[in-house]
């Protein structure tokens, strides 16, 4: 399982946490950039995000939690993220992911808990990685929603029974407890406060891993 970190919620300044994360044993930086119309909250000053990772040598995971993505995905390519994740709830599913995959960048759709998982279904033949969303996004540091696990249940077998190669992510209320009931379905735990709310990072990761 590969660990992925969101700076969103840190005892340090975004700055530092991107510092100590290069420095750890984290697999991916998670950039979380909201809309303040998808979801309440709005962080989606790109050149400052942008300039946060520029010198960083991790790769790149962006989960965009916005109506209408595209503008960000292409001024975002500029700084060559690995993946962009994307919300299956939003209008223009289908036209979204051809901009990420046109750019040569992984694509990812996101799922909020109280989606219904087969609304993924027509599109996890050409997609990189499924986010499914363990907590309402919008805020790190909130509990994780135990009635998202029979997704990942469901996303495992599908994959198999159908041989795709998507990678399953959860992201939201990860820490060592939540962990143990989702590690046998996830690829990739993308985990913030757990992480970035303490002062050894490595530490915080080998719990989890
Ligand atoms: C929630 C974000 C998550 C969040 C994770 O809207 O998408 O990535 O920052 O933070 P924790 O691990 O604190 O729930
Ligand atoms: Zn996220």
């Amino acid at each position: 399982m590969e660990i992925a970190v969101s700076y969103l919620k840190s005892k340090y300044t975004p700055e530092e946490t991107i510092e100590k994360i290069e420095k750890s044993q984290a697999d991916f930086i998670h950039m979380d950039l909201m809309d303040g119309i998808f979801v309440k909250k709005k962080n989606d000053d790109l050149n400052y995000h942008m300039n946060l990772v520029r010198k960083a040598i991790k790769p790149l995971d962006i989960h965009l939690m916005m109506n209408d993505p595209k503008e960000a995905i292409e001024i975002l390519a500029k700084i060559k993220p690995k993946l962009i994740s994307i919300h299956i709830e939003i209008a223009s599913v289908e036209e979204n992911l051809n901009v990420i995959r046109d750019l040569k960048i992984e694509t990812g759709l996101a799922i909020n808990p109280e989606t219904k998982i087969e609304k993924l279904q027509p599109f996890l033949s050409k997609i990189d990685q499924v986010l499914v969303m363990s907590v309402h996004p919008g805020e790190g540091g909130q509990a994780f929603l135990e009635e998202v696990i029979p997704k990942l249940v469901w996303l495992k077998n599908y994959r198999e029974e159908n041989h795709l190669h998507y990678k399953i992510a959860i992201d939201g209320g990860i820490n060592d407890q939540t962990i143990q009931k989702v590690k046998s379905y996830v690829d990739v735990a993308i985990s913030g406060s757990y992480i970035c709310m303490n002062e050894d990072f490595d530490k915080q990761i080998a719990l989890l891993k």
